[in-house]
């Protein structure tokens, strides 16, 4: 993977075909760094080939972890027995991912210390850790360094408190949390958790290893953990948000798709929000199938959530979306105050956008594309900017594209076995 990639795209081609979901990638992440509970082996099927799972998994190497991987079959194994935590401390790598936070948990649980390097990932928002570090150190963890560094420590046996309440539904703080909890031989309830599929996934996974845990897919959690956590064999779940940005790519090339391999439950509000556009679509056993739409209408108001709201993370598609819709739409992204900043993009190819603030745009369509050159500000911006080069008149290019592969497996394959005229430059 090159940082001076780019993708062209000419526009103007129906996509038409069968996708088949790969496994979620903010599943695995959380599912991965679980393992780091255990000295025995962890084995993951349906794991997703993009780059932030192989970054992680250099991380578990440099950490002394034995991996084995298998890209036909998707298994990853992984055996944390003779991890030396210590070695964190100078993982540059951890730099090129959030998802890296989910290391304190389960190391600050079965060391008792945990070091590493801080954090880097998108620049979706300020991405504060204050709910991950507050959360430890109201279980009694001591902050050491907070600043190049994120280190704690955590000497005790039992609890501090046996109570927490999270300031906000935060997914990878649930996650840190809950993992940090599976490993300690004690009982905690934490309220305001995220109630995810993938959280879900990862709580169910901590269950098989043998923590006793109440409320999974609620907002209350109580965490039973113990010092012997078991490995096993998890199956990492479909990814939601690819689901979305296929349909989105079906919906505005007026194409049909058969997308395979769809958890229904966590897409209710994306449905809806499709629905009142006026998509076509059939809801079948775990596949969606998209349908030719020609009178797509706007009017909608589209507001992020925590689940089972509308995901952050089919916010960018749907943005797209809306510029095909006739009529003034309204996006409002609650989360993170960075994420609208793919609409100046879709601008330079003709879309009609008003910011109203950092969270806040009008989008009017519907609007015919001119191909241009534009970036991608993140993986989910990426993947729209893509998109809209599909019903662009002329090429597209897309730079800074390393983010798309953080997240999107095959997306360049997958898009020209439907049909589109694309390539990786
Ligand atoms: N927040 C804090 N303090 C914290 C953590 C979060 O104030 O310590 C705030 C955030 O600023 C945000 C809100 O809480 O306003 C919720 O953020 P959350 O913590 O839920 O986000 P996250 O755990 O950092 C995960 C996904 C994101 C996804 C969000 C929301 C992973 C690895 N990342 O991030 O995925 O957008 O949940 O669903 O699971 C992506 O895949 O493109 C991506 C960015």
């Amino acid at each position: 993977m090159s940082q001076t990639n780019y993708i062209e795209v000419t526009g103007k081609t129906k996509l038409e075909g069968i996708v088949n979901i790969p496994g979620a990638k903010n599943a695995t992440l959380p599912m991965m760094c679980a393992a780091l509970l255990t000295d025995e082996v962890c084995e993951f099927h349906n794991v997703p080939e993009i780059s932030d799972i192989a970054i992680l998994l250099e991380v578990f190497e440099f950490l002394g972890a034995k991996i084995s991987r298998n890209l036909e079959t998707k298994i990853i194994t992984i055996q944390a027995k003779n991890i030396d935590p210590e070695k964190l401390e100078h993982c540059e790598e951890l730099k090129k991912l959030r998802a890296t936070i989910l290391l304190l948990g389960p190391l600050l649980a079965r060391f008792g210390k945990a070091t590493i390097v801080q954090p880097g990932g998108d620049i979706i928002g300020a991405r504060p850790n204050n709910i991950h570090t507050d959360g430890l150190q109201e279980f009694g963890a001591k902050l050491l360094q907070n600043d190049r560094k994120l280190s704690l420590e955590f000497k005790n046996d039992k609890l501090k408190n046996k109570r927490l309440l999270l300031p906000e539904a935060s997914v990878t703080g649930t996650e840190n949390l809950a993992i940090f909890l599976a490993g300690i031989a004690d009982t905690a309830e934490m309220y305001f958790t995220a109630a995810e599929p993938h959280v879900c996934a990862t709580l169910r996974m901590l269950q098989t290893m043998g923590a006793k845990i109440e409320g999974i897919g609620t907002h209350h959690l109580k965490i039973t953990g113990t010092k012997k956590l078991k490995g096993g064999i998890f199956k990492i779940p479909p990814d939601g948000i690819l689901v979305g940005t296929y349909a989105i790519a079906g919906l505005i090339t007026q194409g049909t798709l058969e997308i395979n391999n769809v958890n229904h439950k966590e897409l209710f509000s994306f449905y809806g929000i499709i629905k009142r556009l006026g998509a076509n679509f059939e809801i079948n056993e775990n596949q969606l199938k998209i349908l030719p739409s020609p009178n797509l209408t706007g009017g909608v108001k589209v507001q992020t959530a925590i689940y089972p709201g509308f995901s952050t993370d089919i916010q960018s598609p749907m943005g797209l979306l809306l510029t095909q819709c006739t009529g003034e739409s309204i996006i409002f992204e609650t989360l993170f105050e960075n994420r609208l900043a793919y609409l100046y993009e879709l601008e330079k190819m003709g879309a009609k956008i008003e910011i109203l603030n950092a969270h806040q745009a009008k989008i009017t369509g519907k609007i015919n594309f001119k191909g241009a050159e534009v970036q991608s500000w993140d993986l989910r911006a990426g993947a729209t900017v893509v998109l809209a080069g599909l019903i662009a008149e002329g090429t597209t290019k897309v730079t800074n594209i390393q983010y798309i592969d953080r997240g999107y497996e095959h997306f360049v394959e997958n898009l020209q076995r439907l049909g589109a005229n694309i390539k990786r430059v």
